[in-house]
């Protein structure tokens, strides 16, 4: 596990776009995992900016996004697919048709899953995934205490999740209590993971996923065992690590 301090939100947003930005230039036919949340915005904004100026092309790009709402249609501006359109999609040159989340519609919890298992193994594997950390230690919407083996699932997600989740919400009734996600060992088998940390509200969660056991109570945690992740968070985030 490399973790990268940044001094600040602005050059955590740089750090992480460089890494995807390596990773399509190097392979411009990779399968990027996604993430929503506010940390990566700024990512994603970079990301933006350096294809307006030329030097990034997602003609090729296979996104696959870890997460989505249950219920909630696209067009809802709060719907995971809204917020991918709204911060990259629509930006930047790639095909629609190869982005990818999971159809928050679907009423039939096992058949969305199902489907959205079969798109994630028809691409062959993740080559990047980036990832949120929760205040929880949630990573997608694993929620403490699921199993490691979990494909993508449908989750009741916890108060403290949705309380995180009430402020881009009308009212706290208005936030969907459900969602399809990832599950962690579909996350854990992308060749690449990259997560993104930013805050001092995020810094006993950091010191616990990382310097803590490996433990489902915190999901997060089980990224010590995977051989290629790349943490870039910035001082606040880290500022409870002394290990670093
Ligand atoms: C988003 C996701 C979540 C977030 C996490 C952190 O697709 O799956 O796990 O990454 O809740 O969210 P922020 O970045 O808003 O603190």
């Amino acid at each position: 596990m490399k973790i990268i301090k940044a001094k600040d939100y602005n050059d955590l947003s740089r750090k992480a776009a460089n890494i995807i930005s390596a990773q399509i230039i190097m392979k411009p036919n990779c399968v990027l995992g996604l993430a929503t949340g506010s940390t990566p915005i700024g990512t994603y904004k970079q990301l933006v900016e350096w294809y307006e100026k030329g030097d990034l092309d997602f003609s090729e790009v296979t996104t696959v996004n870890l997460d989505e709402y249950k219920g909630l249609p696209r067009e809802n501006d709060q719907s995971y697919y809204y917020f991918m359109n709204d911060n990259l999609f629509s930006k930047v040159n790639i095909n629609k048709n190869q982005t990818y989340l999971p159809d928050g519609m679907i009423e039939d919890s096992e058949q969305a899953c199902r489907e959205y298992n079969a798109v994630i193994h028809s691409l062959g594997g993740v080559d990047l995934q980036l990832l949120g950390l929760g205040h929880n230690g949630h990573i997608g919407f694993n929620e403490p205490g699921i199993a490691f083996e979990t494909e993508t699932h449908c989750v009741t997600l916890s108060e403290r999740t949705i309380k995180a989740n009430m402020r881009f919400f009308v009212s706290e009734a208005d936030v969907p209590r459900q969602a399809y996600t990832m599950g962690i060992k579909t996350i854990m088998s992308a060749h690449h993971i990259l997560l993104v940390v930013s805050g001092e509200d995020k810094a006993d969660i950091v010191k616990e996923a990382f310097f803590g056991p490996v433990t489902p109570q915190v999901p997060a945690s089980i990224l010590q065992l995977h051989n290629h992740v790349t943490i870039v968070a910035d001082e606040a985030a880290l500022s409870k690590c002394e290990e670093l």
